[in-house]
């Protein structure tokens, strides 16, 4: 049970997200419109059959799912209104500033232009009530080829996306395989990000570290695992960004009362709270705070620091940072 005061604390707390990702948040009701906009068939017959088939014993079953619903994005309107409707849910649950991730691979390969897929996603956050800016994330199942022809096709657009990220079907995809491009990643000024220890061993973590240099893990969960990690990632104060619900569905955890979002937090981590993929998940940012403090021992310091380290782990210019973590301050001192 959540204390109301409680829930309306973190519901109403100014908050960053910095891991979802835009095609992960396309509604069922808005795949089938897009579906009878472009004439695109679906394996599903109704909005409800396509939502009761979102029972997933792993990742790569919910992937199979998101890669299909994704397949009626064609024309770059598509993109600007998933977006746009992310974005408006969004500033609902007071999200002052979301850091996007989209993964063109999965629309150049059904031969939609990079240019279609990226225009119409900015557009819609230039468009938006909350800041937002753009992470263009490698498919790690594909290869290191595959992943640097993105790059080179997305580089026209280099203006429109402020980091580089590494997602999809982590066993077997270990970060090792994309060192090339995430050197060359790097050397072109973008932040870099990736996905490490969702499913992933604990080694995958410290490899997207040493190996890929990037400046946060998204999920890392399975970093506890490794008593000598968790002590690392608390030095270094390398921001991990957690999504309880998607750990869940994709049964990283039991439950709820089994998540590690408070041992993370304990051991001095910069652990965040996230979506993931908010349309397959059971909900976005304020749905997701909402279940993890009903079942875990969390309290008032735990929002605040939580609220901070989003701000605190976000790839934004130092001024509008401070602005941002004083506006937690200033909420949590008025309460
Ligand atoms: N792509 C979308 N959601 C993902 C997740 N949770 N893990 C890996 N790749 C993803
Ligand atoms: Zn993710």
């Amino acid at each position: 049970m959540l204390n109301p005061q409680l829930r309306t604390i973190v519901q109403q707390m100014p908050k960053a997200e910095l891991h979802i990702h835009i095609e992960g948040s396309l509604e069922p009701e808005l795949i089938f419109a897009l579906a009878q906009r472009n004439n695109v068939s679906l394996a599903y017959p109704s909005v409800e059959a396509l939502r009761a088939a979102y029972a997933f014993t792993d990742l790569q079953s919910f992937l199979d799912i998101y890669y299909a619903g994704a397949s009626v994005l064609l024309k770059e309107q598509d993109f600007y209104d998933m977006t746009a409707a992310y974005l408006q849910r969004a500033a609902a649950d007071n999200v002052r500033h979301a850091e996007i991730f989209f993964d063109p691979q999965t629309h150049t390969a059904r031969g939609v232009p990079m240019q279609t897929v990226i225009a119409g996603i900015y557009r819609a956050c230039q468009d938006s009530p909350v800041s937002a800016t753009l992470i263009l994330s490698f498919l790690r199942h594909l290869s290191e080829e595959d992943a640097f022809a993105t790059l080179e096709a997305a580089l026209p657009h280099r203006d429109k996306f402020i980091g580089i990220g590494l997602d999809s079907s982590e066993r077997g995809n270990p970060p090792e395989k994309f060192a090339r491009v995430f050197a060359r990643c790097k050397e072109l000024g973008f932040h870099l990000v990736a996905h490490a220890g969702e499913e992933g061993p604990p080694a995958y973590i410290s490899t997207a570290l040493d190996t890929l240099q990037v400046e946060r893990i998204d999920h890392g969960v399975r970093c506890t695992d490794d008593a000598a990690l968790v002590q690392r990632l608390a030095r270094e104060q390398v921001a991990l960004t957690v999504c309880p619900l998607s750990n869940i569905k994709l049964c990283v955890f039991g439950d709820m009362g089994q998540h590690n979002l408070l041992q993370l937090l304990d051991a001095g981590i910069m652990a965040t709270v996230n979506s993931d993929d908010p349309a397959y998940f059971g909900g976005y940012m304020n749905a997701n705070f909402e279940a993890a403090f009903a079942a875990l021992p969390l309290g008032l310091h735990h929002a605040q620091r939580l609220a901070r380290n989003s701000f605190a782990a976000a790839f934004l210019p130092a001024a509008q940072k401070q602005a941002l973590l004083d506006e937690v301050d200033a909420y949590f001192a008025a309460l």
